[in-house]
């Protein structure tokens, strides 16, 4: 659950180490629990969206005071849990316990897209077709669909890369409708990603950054100081304590107190 929450967002080299470390810190959910969620912002450190440290806080509060400390084994209950989505539940019930689940992650819907369809690349958001050719393609017995989902995985993210996909070594390339058509650009709109360098998501990561190095409050003028756009701050600033991510203190703004 950990890795998976690492990973909703982060390449597995970075989330590696961190993962590592995080459950040398905290072995079960019980003891993230027990720390402060302070904490857990800290110790999310360069991963990024920080917002998910403090979701899988959260969810190790519930997870220690309704399901006895453990992660729960049906879909049903996983999303019930703040942070998990459709994608993250499925991918724990594959990985974690190793059932029959339909894991569509952008790997394994970006080799979906090219083996099967033909396409070089997946559409912005999931359709009711690409779903029914999932679960068609899935294996019938839970093991072998896990396997199954473990290894389209793995294909999509090591050979099957988005920029620069390995098909000399890839095991299916025989069977790669979209490499039998001379690998076609595909006219599919792209799900485009904002620029990080001026966004809204740099100028909140940088609150943070000082917030996260600072145990106390920090005054708002030293938040302010290094901001390169005050606009921006103000509503980066908002944002973070709507979202329960720091606090307002007397002498300025930390990290959640509790
Ligand atoms: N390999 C690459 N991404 C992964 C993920 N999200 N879960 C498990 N294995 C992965």
């Amino acid at each position: 659950m950990v890795s998976e929450f690492m990973l909703q967002q982060t390449p597995v080299i970075r989330v590696q180490p961190k993962w590592e470390q995080w459950l040398k810190r905290w072995p079960t959910p019980k003891d993230l629990a027990e720390s402060p969620v302070a904490e857990a912002i800290r110790h999310w450190e360069n991963l990024g969206y920080p917002r998910r440290a403090k979701r899988l806080h959260e969810s190790s509060v519930i997870l220690t005071q309704k399901f006895n400390g453990e992660v729960p084994q049906t879909f049903e209950e996983l999303i019930s849990l703040p942070g998990v989505g459709e994608y993250t539940a499925s991918a724990i019930l594959a990985f974690a316990f190793g059932q029959r689940s339909l894991v569509l992650d952008v790997n394994i819907r970006r080799l979906l897209a090219r083996a099967w369809l033909g396409q070089s690349h997946q559409a912005p958001t999931i359709s009711a077709i690409e779903r029914a050719l999932a679960k068609g393609l899935l294996p019938i017995g839970e093991q072998q669909a896990a396997i199954w989902s473990a290894a389209a995985m793995e294909l999509g993210a090591i050979i099957c890369t988005a920029r620069d996909p390995s098909c000399s070594t890839c095991p299916i390339v025989n069977d790669c409708n979209w490499f039998s058509q001379g690998k076609p650009n595909s006219d599919i709109p792209k799900k485009i990603q904002g620029r990080y360098e001026g966004s809204m998501r740099q100028e909140r990561g940088r609150i943070l950054k000082i917030l996260r190095e600072h145990q106390n409050s920090t005054s708002r003028g030293q938040l302010v100081k290094q901001s390169p756009d005050q606009q921006k701050f103000e509503t980066a600033l908002a944002q973070l304590l709507n979202e329960g991510m720091i606090e307002k203190t007397r002498g300025g703004y930390s990290l959640p107190r509790s």
